[in-house]
């Protein structure tokens, strides 16, 4: 933990009132020169410092995540597009038509299998996944608009676009539920939002052990591995056009329609 993470942990914790602070199992309670050491902040339980923690200092943190791991995506995501996703790009990106926004792009992974002739823009909160896919787009000959924001919070008007297209990423964005909102507040009446993703496993046990794998992956990396997106979808009033679920259930594509 660096110096610029520990500073919100502190005011945020501090703000929850001086008797907390001055909990024995906590170390020693605030000197006269300021908040609590840090080796006293260490005694706080993993779970605490996360509810804690500001959202935008911990969406940076997931942004830093993001960065560091560019390089090696590519790689890894190869694995799960060949043995889980198989086939899943091309499901997705082969709906695409018109104004096309990929929301979280990545290193651009989708770019490949879109039709031609779609006029694609792209969101991706990381510099480091964008600048791989900005040098993917340019090897493919892809004019694409590329462009940093937050899928929370996207910088559109209403009813851009003909087709939006989200795949692996409702499993890390912070906030699903916005980040669909959002994507249906951008689509067009009677346009289309395509996405895929892996999701809640349809068997108890397997979900059970997806839950215990987020005890890691959540505060790790905020990889949820139980969410339903469409869910999101449909409480949004969109008619789902074409729908698979498969590999225990755990993938879930979806072509849905905006009303
Ligand atoms: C597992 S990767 C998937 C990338 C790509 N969509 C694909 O299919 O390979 C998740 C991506 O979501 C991005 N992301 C997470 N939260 C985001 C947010 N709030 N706004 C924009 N991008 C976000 C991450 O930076 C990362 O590039």
């Amino acid at each position: 933990m660096n110096d610029t993470r520990t500073a919100p942990y502190e005011v945020a914790i501090a703000g929850r009132g001086p008797a907390r602070l001055a909990d024995s199992r906590m170390g020693p309670p605030p000197g006269p020169s300021g908040p609590a050491p840090v080796a006293a902040m260490t005694r706080i339980s993993k779970k605490e410092r996360e509810q804690a923690m500001p959202q935008a200092g911990r969406e940076e943190q997931l942004r830093r995540y993001w960065d560091k791991h560019a390089r090696s995506y590519d790689k890894q995501m190869g694995f799960f597009d060949r043995h889980l996703f198989a086939g899943g790009r091309d499901w997705i990106c082969s709906r695409a038509t018109g104004h096309v926004l990929e929301v979280a792009i990545g290193t651009g992974l989708n770019l490949a299998h879109y039709p031609v002739g779609v006029q694609l823009t792209g969101v991706e909160w990381s510099p480091a996944m964008l600048d791989i896919a900005r040098h993917r787009a340019g090897q493919l000959g892809r004019a694409v608009d590329l462009r940093q924001g937050d899928a929370q919070a996207l910088d559109f008007p209403d009813a851009t676009f003909d087709t939006v297209v989200c795949t692996f990423s409702l499993c890390a964005i912070p906030d699903d539920r916005k980040a669909v909102a959002e994507m249906a507040r951008v689509l067009r009446p009677g346009g289309l939002l395509l996405l895929a993703d892996h999701v809640a496993a349809s068997p108890w046990p397997a979900r059970a052990a997806q839950a215990l794998i987020e005890l890691i992956s959540v505060p790790a990396q905020g990889e949820h591995f139980r969410r339903r997106p469409i869910r999101h979808v449909q409480a949004a009033g969109f008619t789902i056009e074409d729908h698979d679920r498969f590999k225990l259930g755990i993938v879930e594509q979806l072509a849905a329609r905006k009303p």
